[in-house]
């Protein structure tokens, strides 16, 4: 694959960082894109070694088919990673809490929980950090509602069509769309005892109704990319990571990085004590690379290493790091599927020890001036 030139979408967030610098060592030239190059946050990534020779950046909103376009044109296979991902906190019904905070003229800023059920604090539901300042001091909360769905959604699933479209137009050989566990793991039929694989889809209309509008975004989008691949031939690969945690490459903190920085610190909202699959940012970089490589690979990947509560996780970390106040305070989640990677592990993927990554990250996090360890 030496000199082979790929376009990777959404080159500066956090596992397309790791994936650029991985492709650069390998030899690839990339056409990455990124909504704004000029921006700063984007600076990690011309840092990379062989970056100055190798890697161009292309300004491309994914709503925006020309951009793509121009990014993706001359390439020979794509990494389709670019997808809003909003937070995950346990919060109380947004609507309450906007006019709350409307009157103490405060900062909204609410993120959304992970898949949580009704609890003490009401209905919690989910909503796109993105903009949400501004949102809240021009719209009426259902707007706020609607507003957040579309940020989520439109840019996921017209995102996907729009470069599957380009890939098609251009001749591309290959496309690996990174998918979600989240298009999987809320299936209501799926036997309770069974492992999940990657024939298992999660249920639209249970997102829905569960407001899981990241989960319906994602769903959304690789369904959308499958009915494409199947009408019109193009090779599509899917890959569907777990909870991604890792060091960062890049300055801005990522949302799954904001989760684990809480569970750390330890917030006063409580945290849903799930069960996650947690899987390194480094291991989901060498699995995109291979599953794309890999010639005979084909339909989804599951990419997902250690399921683990979050109070177990904290243990492994107190016993590490006691000098940190940790979350206390958590509620409890319903029936927990695991899921299973053998299908990529065939591959010859294999996952680095959850320790190795929670030390990194915890190395990371304090080198960056991110943690404020408390008197023991
Ligand atoms: N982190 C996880 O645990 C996890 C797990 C499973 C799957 N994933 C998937 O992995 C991918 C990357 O996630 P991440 O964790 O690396 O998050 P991230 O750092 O927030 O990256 C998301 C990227 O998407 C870009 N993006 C969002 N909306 C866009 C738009 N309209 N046009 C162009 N670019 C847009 C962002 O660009 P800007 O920098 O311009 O905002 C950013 O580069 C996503 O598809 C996500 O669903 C993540």
């Amino acid at each position: 694959m030496e000199g082979k030139k790929i376009c990777v979408t959404g080159a500066g967030g956090y596992i397309a960082s790791w994936l650029v610098k991985l492709l650069l060592s390998k030899g690839y030239k990339i056409n990455g894109t990124v909504r704004d190059p000029d921006n700063e946050k984007n600076d990690h990534l011309k840092k990379f070694d062989m970056a100055s020779e190798n890697l161009q950046l292309f300004k491309a909103d994914v709503l925006n088919y020309g951009e793509l376009f121009e990014a993706i044109q001359g390439c020979e296979g794509v990494f389709h990673v670019a997808s809003p991902v909003p937070g995950f906190k346990l919060v109380p019904n947004p609507e309450a809490l906007l006019s709350a905070e409307h009157q103490n003229g405060a900062i909204l800023l609410i993120l959304h929980n992970h898949q949580c059920q009704k609890g003490s604090l009401g209905d919690p539901v989910e909503v796109s950090p993105c903009d949400l300042e501004v949102t809240a001091l021009s719209h009426g909360s259902s707007s706020l509602l609607q507003k957040c769905k579309t940020d989520m959604i439109t840019p996921a699933l017209t995102g996907t069509l729009n470069v599957l479209k380009a890939c098609s137009e251009v001749g591309i050989k290959r496309v690996l769309l990174v998918s979600s566990s989240v298009t999987i793991l809320r299936n209501s039929s799926w036997p309770k005892d069974r492992v999940m694989d990657e024939s298992c889809w999660s249920e639209e209309h249970l997102l829905r109704e569960t407001k899981h509008w990241y989960g319906l975004s994602k769903t959304l989008a690789e369904r959308a990319a499958w009915e494409y691949s199947k009408k019109t031939g193009l090779n599509l690969v899917t890959v569907c990571p777990s909870m991604v945690y890792g060091p960062l490459l890049q300055s801005t903190v990522n949302a799954t990085s904001l989760m684990l920085l809480d569970i750390i610190k330890g917030t006063s909202e409580p945290m849903v004590d799930k069960l996650w699959h947690f899987v390194d940012v480094r291991d989901v970089a060498d699995a995109l690379l291979l599953v794309y490589e890999t010639a005979e690979a084909s339909g989804r990947y599951i990419c997902a290493a250690h399921p683990s509560y979050l109070h177990e996780i904290i243990t492994k970390l107190k016993s590490i790091y006691p000098n940190y106040k940790y979350q206390q305070n958590f509620t409890e989640f319903g029936p927990e599927y695991r899921l299973s990677s053998e299908k990529l592990k065939t591959l010859g993927w294999k996952a680095r020890p959850l320790e190795e990554t929670l030390v990194d990250s915890v190395e990371f996090f304090r080198q960056a001036g991110l943690l404020e360890e408390v008197a023991a």
